[in-house]
Parts: C-alpha cells; structure tokens; sequence
C-alpha cells in the first residue's frame, strides 16, 4: 500500500505541519496543539483564513465532478492530498464513475496514519496511497503505474501544494515531469496561494508558518500561469478559486468579507 522515499518528512509534533493545520483549518480532528496554535494565530489576523481553506477544499469538488462527468476522466493522481475530509476526491469520482482509479500521495506520515479512509474503494474502482514527496517524481510516477494505466489520460491534482515549496526546489520543473509522464487527454488540476490581493494578510501569513519553520511561497499570476505552459486552459481559465465553475457547487457558502488568495484553473494535455 505504502512506500517511502528518500525525502519524506518524520512525524513530528513539536511544530506545525501544513496538513494538520489545514486539517485544523477545516474543522478536523487529527491535528496537534501546535497546529491549532497556529491555525488560531492566522485567524487572529484574518478572520475569514477558515472560509478560504474551505474554498480550496470546494474548488476540489467542484474539479472533480467536472472532471468525473462531462470530460469524462477515469484515473487520477491527488498529490498533497491532506487528511481525509469528506467527500473526498475517490468517493466524489466514484460517485459519478465507479470505475475510478485514484491514487493519493502525502509527504506527512499524518496522512498515511488516516490512510485507510482513502482506502475504501467500490468494488469495481481502485484507490491506493504512496507516502512520498512531490520532489520525488520519478518515485510516485513508479507507484502509481501500479494502479494506473498511463498510457490511458489521467487528471494530475495538485490543490494547494504548490506554495509548500520555495523556489530552490524547482517546482515548474517538478510540474513538467510529472505532466511529461502522462499521455494527450490527461488534465492539470492545481490551486496556489497568491499575494496579488492581499499582499499585507498574506506575507503575515507567510511570516508565521516561517516561524513555524513551514515554508510558504505564494507566486503571482504569471508565475501560477507558467504551470499550466504548453497545456490548454478550461475555461474560465486561471480565476480565484471560488470563480471556477461556481455553478457546479453543492453545499458551499459565501463570505463577503473573504478576499480569496487563491488562484486555481484546470488544463488539458493535448
Ligand atoms: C493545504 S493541504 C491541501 C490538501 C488537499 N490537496 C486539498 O486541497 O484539500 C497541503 C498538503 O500538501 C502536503 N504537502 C506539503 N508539502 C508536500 C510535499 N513536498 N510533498 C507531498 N505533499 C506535500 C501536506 O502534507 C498537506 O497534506
């Protein structure tokens, strides 16, 4: 079910760590005092922090049920996927598509600890979980050949991953590996912290996960465009993430006073 690369984080609960702060974020259990305190301190800066974490979990579902039903996607590759929320990715495709081919990956050992909830397929579908590190490609590439057929279009998602790595690790390059590896048909799914509309909350932000000895990089719009270069934009291309299909929501709400740092856009291989 698991494998372990050469870059993968120890299990430490002294500092914070982005998947349980967003755990905490998302009104979760599985997180540590440590994360709370965090999480509470950029609330304390801004209130509305929760109601964006919450965007980015929606932008999600609102992807994957795109993804699951008009463009039609079987197989899928949910990097930085966090700790089980539902619904998560799986049970959204496989809702729509029992079939559906899912395989997870995380750096945190957090996330393999909650891994079974991932686990639980449909009899006709597969989901598996790889403990490894984005910044090990050719490792997960490897394991998920085990589940999925990549000669056959697969959505690759990286939601809200992107910003966990500073530019020293290269993570346009890290993005065109990955997408590299997968055939014509198959979509780019990623969303990203930004500092284009509230460059002040966001590098406070930026400062106390620093603190916390958590890298956080938000890159504006050119640089989040540069992920998706060679691949073409679904439309409504690379929006904040509440402006991608809004119509396709479900149980979703609304906070005027939120400005929402986050870009997000799906893309096709051709
Ligand atoms: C903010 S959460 C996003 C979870 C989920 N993708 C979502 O959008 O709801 C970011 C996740 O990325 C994971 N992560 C951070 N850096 C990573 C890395 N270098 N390799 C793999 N996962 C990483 C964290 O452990 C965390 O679970």
């Amino acid at each position: 079910m698991t494998g372990t690369g050469p870059v993968t984080a120890r299990f430490d609960t002294s500092r914070p760590h982005p998947a349980r702060v967003y755990d905490w974020f998302l009104g979760g259990k599985d997180n540590y005092p440590v994360d709370e305190e965090l999480g509470r301190q950029i609330m304390s800066l801004d209130g509305t922090a929760r109601h964006i974490a919450r965007t980015n979990r929606w932008f999600m579902q609102r992807v994957t049920r795109w993804l699951a039903g008009p463009a039609g996607v079987r197989q899928y590759l949910d990097i930085g996927t966090g700790i089980p929320t539902e619904p998560n990715l799986h049970q959204l495709a496989q809702r729509v598509a029992p079939e559906s081919r899912v395989v997870y990956a995380d750096n945190d050992p957090i996330v393999l600890k909650h891994a079974e909830a991932l686990l639980r397929s449909t009899p006709e579908g597969v989901t598996d979980y790889v403990q490894a590190d984005v910044r090990e490609p050719e490792f997960i590439l490897r394991r998920a050949r085990e589940s999925l057929d990549l000669a056959r279009p697969v959505a690759l998602s990286l939601v809200a991953l992107t910003h966990f790595l500073g530019d020293e690790d290269d993570p346009h390059a890290l993005v065109a590996r990955l997408v590299g590896a997968l055939p014509s048909g198959s979509y780019l799914v990623l969303s990203q912290l930004t500092a284009d509309f509230d460059p002040e909350a966001v590098g406070r932000g930026v400062a106390l996960y620093r603190a916390g000895g958590v890298t956080l990089a938000p890159r504006d719009r050119a640089e989040i465009a540069r992920f998706f270069e060679g691949l073409d934009l679904v439309q409504p291309g690379l929006v904040q993430v509440t402006d991608w299909h809004p119509e396709l929501a479900l149980d979703e709400s609304t906070d005027a006073d939120a400005v929402i740092s986050l870009y997000g856009a799906v893309a096709r291989k051709p």
